[in-house]
């Protein structure tokens, strides 16, 4: 388990509490405490009568059908994403209303209506088409934080087209191995985008992972803009790289969405799983769009004159579900930034709070550790009064970042919503609902209405610490793995039957509040960003001086996690600082930066039983400075102290 259960301890014990602020209930989305019962009461019903709120060319005939592990929700309706997020705002008369208030790391800014915004993607979706584009195809996103990002999505949707969005940070082989595994028709890219006043070259990136991409016939360059674009050549495949602005210009304004069958799959996201093989999650199209409208409207407590703005990479689930997706089809005004929270200085975040009025803010634990760190005096130096609704997630928050959250961000007036879910259900499943719940530093509270979760033990029996288990079927959970349902079906329904697994630890408090203990399988969780330790360990052996390597977690102040590894080196090879570094470079270069190793101990031999499985829970104590556990199962207990000093010559 990555989080130390003696510490969850202490927090169960937590004394504090926080009521919804006075006078919040009122206009507020949800202020009948009955909705938890009245959903338990028929939860089809409860569901049904969110999707009704959505926009359906024809109506469902079913709301859900369950054959464990598959379900289908909303068969025989029709209906289009895009259409939902943008035509239907603009054909009740809200087409001027700023959609996508967006502004780059450089400061330059871009504001598109929902006029502007439906034209947009209107024209980039028959370009798409213009390309050779079908309904099931399936398409790579691989853009930094600029507009076009939420466009190339929506214009995937309107056609039917299956998107599938690598973050920007990955490297060229995560981004070939993606395309490779959707076989992917075409990819979108950018010349770069801007990080702490540096360029990320994507094209470049790009036109590496092009080699060994077979499938992908058209690639689709946005040019950035500004000075970027001037200083960044970018090679162009004569015949198959195209630019974004000249096909937006010559294509037609009018592109009829089509009529999706609720059931089609929307997009893929690849996700780090506990092979070496990321997972392709797929989700679907009504009960997707369904889920996510209804939480951003409800755990935000989405109004009118709202300006939201949660501050994930579209390349994360966080963005696709309430960057673009939920807060779209609610017709908000979505505030989007391209660059990192220190540049150019670390108020950034707050400058942008003060200087668009945000009044709704959601962000990551690992984000608030760094704030935190910075100083008050950052957020103290802009007016945040127009804040109303602080939101968090990716990772446990310890308590004191939520106070700090709270106290200094939110000035003690804002519910904080602390929203647990994954890649996998899609859509936010354990999270306060700001005009109702009364909330605990470090916990997130109780399932939304209509989710029924349960802490059970490894027999499936209810336990008040456990694993997390979701008990019912839900509208935007996962619906397979691409191409890859034996692994679906092993991966989360093989722990009990008929129950999700989602691989989270979990106790229940005397509230029946649930406090998420972190992984317990050899997933990390570093700076809110999920990686398999196998993903890495892969990666390392893949280097020629590498013969074998043990990935494990290691308790950070700012990441919440970081990666320690163990390494053994080929026979005659010496173990120096630049072959540490190369190595490290190594991973980046194979995964992406975030997957680098923070430590790297050269040993030569890993802990291992007697019949040769390498013995991780040591491994963690030893990167933790911990009393190392039993090692009477180990083949050479010598090894362990041998690594301790390796470990501890390292850290000092
Ligand atoms: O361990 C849980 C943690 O993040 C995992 C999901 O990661 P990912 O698919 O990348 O999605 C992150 C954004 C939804 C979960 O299995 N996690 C996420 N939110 C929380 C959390 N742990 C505790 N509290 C949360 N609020």
């Amino acid at each position: 388990m990555s989080n130390d259960a003696g510490a969850l301890d202490d927090l169960l014990h937590e004394e504090r509490r926080f009521p919804p602020p006075e006078g919040f209930a009122e206009g507020a989305v949800m202020s009948d405490p009955g909705v938890w019962a009245e959903a338990a009461e028929d939860r089809e019903a409860y569901w049904a009568s969110w999707a009704a709120e959505l926009d359906w060319f024809q109506p469902w005939s079913r709301v859900l059908e369950w054959t464990p592990p598959h379900a289908q929700w909303f068969t025989g309706g029709t209906l289009n994403v895009s259409y939902n997020c943008l035509d239907r705002h603009v054909e009740a008369g809200r087409g001027d209303r700023p959609a996508l208030i967006w502004e780059g790391e450089p400061g330059d800014t871009r504001t598109y209506s929902y006029a502007e915004l439906l034209d947009e993607v209107s024209r980039f979706a028959n370009a798409l088409k213009g390309l050779g584009v079908e309904r099931g195809d399936r398409v790579t996103i691989y853009l930094p934080m600029i507009p076009e990002a939420t466009i190339a999505m929506l214009a995937c949707t309107r056609i039917g087209a299956i998107h599938s969005v690598v973050f920007g940070g990955f490297s060229p082989d995560s981004l070939s191995d993606r395309n490779n595994d959707a076989e992917a028709k075409v990819l979108i890219t950018a010349d770069g985008g801007w990080r702490r006043g540096g360029v990320v070259a994507l094209k470049a990136n790009a036109d590496i992972a092009l080699e060994d991409s077979p499938t992908v016939e058209s690639v689709v360059v946005v040019a950035r803009g500004g000075a970027l674009t001037e200083q960044t050549p970018v090679d162009m495949a004569d015949g198959r790289d195209h630019w974004y602005h000249d096909l937006v210009a010559a294509a037609d304004a009018e592109c009829p969405p089509e009529k999706m069958d609720a059931e089609d799959t929307l997009f893929i996201l690849y996700t780090s799983g506990t092979t070496g093989k990321p997972k392709g999650v797929v989700h679907t199209t009504g009960g997707y769009l369904t889920q996510v409208y209804a939480t951003t409207k409800a755990v935000f407590d989405l109004r009118d004159d709202d300006v939201y703005w949660c501050t994930a990479d579209v390349g994360w689930i966080t963005g696709h579900s309430y960057i673009v997706y939920g807060p779209l089809a609610n017709c908000a005004q979505v505030v989007m930034y391209e660059g990192a929270p220190d540049a150019p200085d670390r108020g950034r975040f707050w400058q942008l709070c003060e200087k668009y009025g945000v009044t709704i803010f959601y962000t990551a634990p690992t984000a608030i550790r760094a704030f935190m760190r910075w100083g008050e005096s950052w957020p103290q130096s802009y007016d945040l009064s127009k804040l109303r609704v602080l939101g968090t997630v990716g990772e446990p928050i310890n308590p004191e970042a939520w106070m700090w959250y709270h106290e200094v961000i939110g000035g003690e007036r804002c519910p904080i919503v602390d929203t647990w879910w994954q890649t996998e259900t899609g859509g936010a499943m354990i999270t306060p609902l700001p005009a109702l719940t009364t909330t605990k530093p470090g916990t997130a509270t109780r399932p939304f209405p209509g989710i029924d979760v349960a802490i059970l033990d490894n027999d499936g029996d209810p336990t008040h610490s456990g694993y997390l288990a979701i008990t019912s079927p839900w509208p935007s959970m996962l619906r397979t793995i691409w191409g890859d349902d034996e692994r679906y079906r092993r991966t989360y329904w093989s722990k009990w039957d008929g129950l999700y697994f989602p691989g989270d630890g979990a106790k229940l408090d005397a509230d029946d509040y649930v406090w998420i203990l972190g992984r317990v399988d050899d997933v990390l969780n570093v700076a809110g960003h999920r990686i398999g330790t196998a993903e890495v360990e892969s990666a390392l052996v893949d280097h020629p001086a590498v013969v074998e390597s043990a990935v494990v977690g290691k308790s950070h102040e700012i990441k919440g996690e970081s990666i320690a590894s163990f390494v053994t080196l080929k026979e005659g090879i010496d173990a120096t600082d630049d072959l540490m570094s190369e190595l490290r470079d190594h991973v980046g270069h194979k995964i992406g930066a975030i997957a680098k190793p923070e430590v790297v101990v050269f040993t030569a031999e890993l802990p291992k039983t007697r019949s040769g499985k390498i013995m991780r829970r040591l491994l963690r104590d030893i990167a933790e400075g911990r009393t190392v556990g039993d090692t009477t199962t180990l083949a050479d207990p010598a090894v362990v102290k041998r690594l301790q000093e390796l470990h501890e010559a390292d850290e000092g």
